[in-house]
């Protein structure tokens, strides 16, 4: 993966820190940095949620550094930041119904540890920090696509720590001159996301019960719909926001999708298809706080970002399957 580069800069006169590096979307992110050479990438994670087998690859890479402690500490995202020169911040406890059930954590790491950091940014004249959103911010809003600029009431912990996130972010920029770019995600699936745990994505659930030829369960009746966003593509948004030159570009949020819709029941059929699988999925009630369907307008990302995602669904599936088959799933 990422054999073309997203960026132009010389990635060896910089350091990053990469908050939540452990986890699905930080792990690519560092793999990315570090095939391009980057001076140093330090990884600040609690592996509350991530895995240190993401880091395996790296751990013999000069460039490579790895905390493992809370962003729930200010002294520690302090510390975490010096002589850093660039920050994304992915680190938070994803999922609705991990924020239904305990709302506290949620809110202690995505909200309290994202201020957290924001601080420790500002205390360390960081060049700019570019942080996960997520496309859950849009609540009840019930146009589609999903325009930035338009979002409804969030529905459940989650959606409200990631719109608190925006809102310091925001505050920060406009009064301590920060360059600050937000990005929500929608629906991100690809290598180093881990089917395991009670609160699992549905991607990884769907390849880890059909090689197994297990049921999955679908929520719902499973014609929600989704914009299903391969991992490479959310690493493209990520170095895309980093070096922006635009100058507009600066304070704003962005949807980081494909700009495509895809349900459940297809994702299901294809990965069947795929895996040359006989099971059936197993329908259940609809989870709360879910929003019904998701589809993203990202021509702000394509104006102010550059960013032009290359890898469509049935693509991404495709490796990401073979990611799969190759790793120490249940499925060995
Ligand atoms: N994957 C998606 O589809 C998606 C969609 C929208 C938003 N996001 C956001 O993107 C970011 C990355 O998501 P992901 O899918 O890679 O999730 P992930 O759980 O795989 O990664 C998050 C990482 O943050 C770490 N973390 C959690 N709390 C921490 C704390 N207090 N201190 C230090 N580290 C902590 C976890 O251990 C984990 O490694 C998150 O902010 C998430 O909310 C993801």
């Amino acid at each position: 993966m990422y054999n073309t580069p997203f960026h132009t800069k010389d990635l060896c006169n910089y350091s990053f820190l990469v908050t939540g590096g452990s986890g699905f979307i930080g792990s690519n992110l560092v793999e990315y940095l570090l095939k391009y050479k980057a001076k140093k990438v330090r990884v600040l994670d609690d592996l509350s949620n991530g895995h240190y087998k993401n880091l395996f690859p790296f751990k013999n890479n000069l460039s490579f550094e790895f905390i493992k402690d809370t962003i729930a500490n200010p002294d520690v995202c302090m510390n975490a930041c010096k002589g850093m020169d660039y920050v994304f911040h992915e680190a938070a406890l994803g999922s609705v119904p991990r924020s239904l059930k305990t709302p506290l954590k949620t809110h202690e790491a995505n909200a309290t540890g994202f201020l957290n950091m924001l601080d420790a940014a500002r205390n360390n004249n960081i060049k700019r920090f570019v942080y996960a959103s997520s496309s859950s911010v849009y609540g009840d809003d019930q146009n589609m696509p999903k325009i930035e600029t338009k979002i409804g009431n969030p529905l459940s912990p989650y959606a409200v720590s990631k719109y608190t996130n925006e809102l310091y972010a925001k505050v920060f920029a406009m009064n301590y001159g920060m360059e600050i770019i937000g990005l929500r995600y929608f629906n991100v699936f690809g290598p180093n996301q881990s089917p395991e745990g009670a609160y699992a994505a549905v991607i990884p659930l769907f390849m880890d019960a059909l090689l197994n030829n297990n049921s999955p369960y679908i929520n719902g009746d499973g014609t929600q719909t989704r914009d299903f966003t391969f991992v490479e593509n959310a690493v493209q948004a990520n170095i895309k926001a980093i070096f922006t030159e635009h100058p507009e570009a600066l304070s704003k949020v962005y949807n980081v999708a494909v700009g495509d819709t895809t349900s459940i029941n297809d994702v299901f059929h294809e990965l069947k298809r795929l895996t040359r699988s006989t099971s059936k999925a197993l329908y259940r009630e609809e989870r709360k706080g879910d929003i019904r369907d998701s589809l993203a307008d990202i021509s702000a990302a394509k104006t102010y970002l550059g960013y032009n995602p290359q890898i469509k669904i049935n693509e991404g599936l495709k490796i990401t399957l073979d990611w799969f088959k190759n790793v120490n799933h249940k499925s060995k």
